[in-house]
C-alpha cells in the first residue's frame, strides 16, 4: 500500500508492558511499519501514532492500559491543538483478549490488534486513518514474523550485543489460573530455518547475546531442514555453530518438558548460559493438581538434581503464585520448603489473580487478600536471602561480561554475568559490545559490581568462551 512513499516520514512510539516476548513483538511491529513510512521514536509527544503492548497476565498489568488510555487523550487532545493528527493503538494480550470491547470503552483508541496480527499493521493504519475503527484478533495460519520479513542490518545493530528471538509461541499446557493459551493462542514452534536465518542476521549485526523465547520454550518442536522436528536442544546445538554468537539463553521453561538433551546442553555447550528459569508456581501437591501443573513438588526436586549434576554451577530461577484457590497455611508452607530445598537465584513471585474465562477464577475457597500479602511477604524475604547469599557467592570470582551498555554512573559500563545478573564496572566505552573478564568486588540489592580483571591474571572459574579473552 505505501512503497512508493517516503520512507520515514511520519514516528510511532511503542510501549511495552508484559514479558520479553512483548519486547520482541514491539521490535517487530516497528519492522512491520517501517515499509508505511514510520520511524520509531522514544517521544511519546512527537508520535503520529502510539501503540501500547499489552498484558493480560493479571488484573493490575490489564487495568494500567485503561489508565494509560486515560493520559493519552490529553496528548492526543494536546497535538490537535498543534494540529496535529495522534493514531492511538492497543495491541498485544489484552487486545487479544479483549478485542472490540477496548474500542468501546476507549472513544481514542483508533485500532486494537492482536498477538498473531502485527503483519496485518501497515494496512490497519491506513484504514484507521481514513477515520475507520479498526479491530483484528484474528490467529491466521501464516507466521507473522515471515510476513513481516528480516529486520534491516542497521536496524538490528542498534538494538544492542544483546537481543531476544522468538523461536515458539502460544500454549497448550491450560494451567487453571493462566490466560496465555486464550491470549496466544496454541502452541506453535517456528521453523528451523527460519530461526537460524534470524540468529545469522543477528550475529553479522553484532550481535552476540540471543534468548530464545517461547511461552514453553522447551516444547520446542519446529520443522528442521530434513523434515523432522527439531527439539530446542538440537536448535541451541546448531545455533552453538553460528560465528560470534557467544552465550545462547532460554525462557520460559516448563518442568514437563525439561528433557535430557536439553539438561546436557547445559553440560556440552559453553554458550548455554548457567541459567534456567523453571517456575513451578507452587510446593504443595494438592494445588500443583488444581492448578493443571501436571508434576508434583518431589518430581520438580528430582528435576533440579538431575540439571545440577549436568551443570552444578546454575543459577536457577521461579515464578511462584501465593494465594491459588484453596491454598491452606499448609500448603504454603509445602511452598516455602520447596523453595528452602531447592535454593533459588532469583524468582518472581505474585498473587494470585482470578482471571476471567480460566477455571481458577470459577473455583471455591478465595484465599482473602490479606492473607496473600503475608505469604507474598514471607515468600519474598526467603527468596531474597537465597538471592544475596548466590550474589554473595559471586565475590572474589573471575568471568566474562558482555558490556551491553553506560552504566549510571560516569565511566561505568552494564553487562549481565552468565548468571543473568547486572554487572556494574568501570570501563572505557571503547569496551562496549565486547566481552571482558571481571573480578567481582561487592553486591547490591539486585546486582553485582566488578573490576576490569588485570590482563594475565587467571581466571577462578573455567573461562566460559574463547572468545572472552
Ligand atoms: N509460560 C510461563 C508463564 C508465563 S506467565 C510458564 O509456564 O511458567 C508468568 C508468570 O505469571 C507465571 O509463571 C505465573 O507465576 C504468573 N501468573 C500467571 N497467571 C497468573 C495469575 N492469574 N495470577 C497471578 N500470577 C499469575
Ligand atoms: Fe500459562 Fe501454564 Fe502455559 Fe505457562 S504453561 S503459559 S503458566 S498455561
Ligand atoms: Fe503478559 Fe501476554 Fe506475556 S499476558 S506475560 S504479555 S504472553
Amino acid at each position: 500500500m505505501s512503497s512508493n512513499k517516503p520512507l520515514a516520514t511520519k514516528k510511532v512510539f511503542i510501549k511495552t508492558y508484559g514479558c520479553q516476548m512483548n519486547v520482541y513483538d514491539s521490535d517487530r511491529m516497528a519492522d512491520a511499519l517501517a515499509p508505511a513510512g514510520y520511524a520509531a521514536t522514544q517521544d511519546q509527544n512527537d508520535a503520529d501514532l502510539i501503540l501500547l503492548n499489552t498484558c493480560h497476565i493479571r488484573e493490575k498489568a490489564a487495568e494500567k492500559v485503561y489508565s494509560e488510555l486515560g493520559r493519552l487523550r490529553k496528548v492526543k487532545g494536546e497535538r490537535a491543538a498543534l494540529g496535529k493528527e495522534t493514531m492511538i493503538g492497543v495491541a498485544g494480550c489484552v487486545a487479544q483478549a479483549e478485542g472490540e470491547e477496548i474500542a468501546r470503552r476507549a472513544d481514542v483508541v483508533n485500532l486494537v490488534v492482536g498477538p498473531q496480527s502485527y503483519q496485518a499493521l501497515p494496512d490497519m493504519v491506513a484504514r484507521a486513518s481514513q477515520g475507520e475503527r479498526v479491530v483484528v484478533t484474528e490467529f491466521p495460519d501464516e507466521d507473522k514474523f515471515d510476513a513481516i520479513g528480516m529486520t534491516p542490518k542497521k536496524v538490528l545493530a542498534s538494538r544492542g550485543p544483546t537481543a531476544f528471538l522468538t523461536v515458539q509461541e502460544g500454549c497448550d499446557k491450560f494451567c487453571t489460573f493462566c490466560v496465555v493459551p486464550y491470549t496466544r493462542g496454541a502452541e506453535v514452534s517456528r521453523d528451523v530455518a527460519k530461526i537460524l536465518g534470524e540468529a545469522r542476521a543477528m550475529a553479522e549485526a553484532g550481535v552476540h547475546e540471543i534468548t530464545l523465547l517461547g511461552q514453553n520454550v522447551n516444547a520446542y518442536h519446529g520443522l528442521g531442514p530434513d523434515g523432522e522436528p527439531w527439539s530446542l536442544a538440537k536448535l541451541l546445538h546448531a545455533l552453538a555453530e553460528i560465528d560470534g554468537l557467544w552465550r545462547l539463553r532460554y525462557t520460559t521453561s516448563h518442568p514437563r518438558d525439561m528433557d535430557d538433551d536439553l539438561i546436557n546442553a547445559h553440560r556440552d555447550l559453553p554458550q548455554v548460559m548457567p541459567y534456567l528459569h523453571l517456575p513451578v508456581q507452587s510446593g504443595s501437591d494438592r494445588i500443583l493438581k488444581a492448578m493443571n501443573r501436571r508434576h508434583t513438588g518431589d518430581e520438580y526436586r528430582r528435576l533440579i538434581d538431575r540439571i545440577r549434576q549436568a551443570q552444578p554451577d546454575l543459577a536457577l530461577s521461579g515464578d511462584f503464585i501465593v494465594g491459588f484457590p484453596g491454598e491452606t497455611d499448609q500448603d504454603f508452607e509445602d511452598t516455602m520448603q520447596l523453595i528452602r530445598d531447592v535454593e533459588y537465584a532469583a524468582a518472581f513471585s505474585f498473587k494470585y489473580s482470578p482471571r476471567p474465562g480460566t477455571p481458577g477464577a470459577l473455583m471455591d475457597d478465595h484465599v482473602p487478600e490479606d492473607v496473600m500479602t503475608q505469604r507474598l511477604h514471607a515468600l519474598q524475604a526467603l527468596i531474597t536471602s537465597q538471592q544475596q547469599a548466590f550474589q554473595q557467592s559471586r565475590v572474589g570470582l573471575s568471568f566474562p561480561v558482555l558490556f551491553e551498555k553506560k552504566g549510571r554512573n560516569p565511566g561505568q559500563l552494564v553487562g549481565r554475568s552468565p548468571w543473568l545478573q547486572p554487572v556494574n564496572v568501570q570501563a572505557p566505552d571503547s569496551m562496549l559490545r565486547t566481552m571482558q573478564t571481571v573480578t567481582i568486588t561487592h553486591t547490591g540489592t539486585n546486582s553485582l559490581f566488578a573490576d576490569l580483571t588485570e590482563s594475565g591474571q587467571t581466571s577462578t572459574v573455567e573461562p566460559l568462551l574463547e572468545a572472552a579473552s
